[in-house]
């Protein structure tokens, strides 16, 4: 579905990401980790438009974006959740939601997908009318996600939702992840907290310095002797 290949992509005379490959399959939950600065955010940035790639490609559903618009990547199903939520927070939820729906494919569903945000985030739909900014942290990072799901995606990238949530709404968090997995969304999912994103996922990607270092499936990256020690600090 997503295949990226030799990407090189920064700022200004800095190269972040650097002859990066990877790839996500349709109906795959994939996890990408790495420490701060690894260039996590940056490799997402060129995957949607938002930061220029100097060379490479990015395919999706094979088809080329590299360096398309941000909206036009948009309008091909490819939906990021960027990190920091982003909300308009002095609109309502129900208006934040509506935003989510502007790609022409994801209008004629709107009301479906507003059907399937209520079922997943049960506590957004009793605070329809109230101005995301008075939210609490967690209850932002769903909207966050909400408003993803509202522009219809078939491949939904999550920047670090769990970021400054307490453990129990990290728990929530994943397993409602899952559940948009299960509901056929692809979900490519940029986490520092690397056991749960491993632990979920059916393939994994670790990125050092703009560079995979080591890929494989889920559990199996878990229990590689270089991820336990540089990550889990075992
Ligand atoms: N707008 C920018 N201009 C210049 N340099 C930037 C910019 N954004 C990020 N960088 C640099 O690029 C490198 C990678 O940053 P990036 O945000 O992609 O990392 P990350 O893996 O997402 O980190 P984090 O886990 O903190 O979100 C860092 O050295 C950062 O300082
Ligand atoms: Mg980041």
């Amino acid at each position: 579905m997503l295949n990226v290949n030799g990407l090189n992509a920064g700022y200004g005379d800095i190269l972040v990401v650097r002859d990066l490959a990877m790839e996500v399959r349709e109906g795959e939950l994939v996890s990408l980790v790495g420490v701060n600065g690894a260039g996590k955010t940056t490799l997402l940035k060129t995957i949607s438009g938002l930061v220029k790639a100097r060379s490479g490609i990015v395919e999706f559903m094979g088809e080329r974006i590299t360096n398309l618009e941000p909206h036009q990547i948009v309008a091909r199903g490819l939906v990021q959740v960027p990190e920091g939520r982003k909300l308009f927070p002095r609109l309502s939820v129900l208006e934040n939601l509506e935003m989510g729906a502007y790609p022409r494919a994801a209008k004629p569903n709107k009301k479906a997908n507003l059907e399937k945000v209520f079922h997943l985030f049960p506590d957004l739909k009793t605070k329809i009318r109230q101005s995301a900014g008075t939210l609490s942290g967690g209850q932002q990072q769903m909207l966050a996600i909400a408003r993803g799901i509202m522009a219809n995606p078939r491949l939904l990238i999550l920047d670090e939702p769990s970021i400054g949530l307490s453990p129990l709404l990290t728990q929530i968090m994943f397993d409602t992840i899952r559940q948009i997995k299960e509901q056929g969304v692809t979900v490519l999912l940029v986490e520092q907290n690397v056991h749960h994103a491993l632990g979920m996922a059916d393939r994994g990607y670790v990125l050092e310095q703009g560079q995979v270092v080591l890929h494989g499936g889920g559990r199996a990256l878990l229990s590689n002797e270089h991820l336990k020690k540089a990550y889990l600090g075992m």
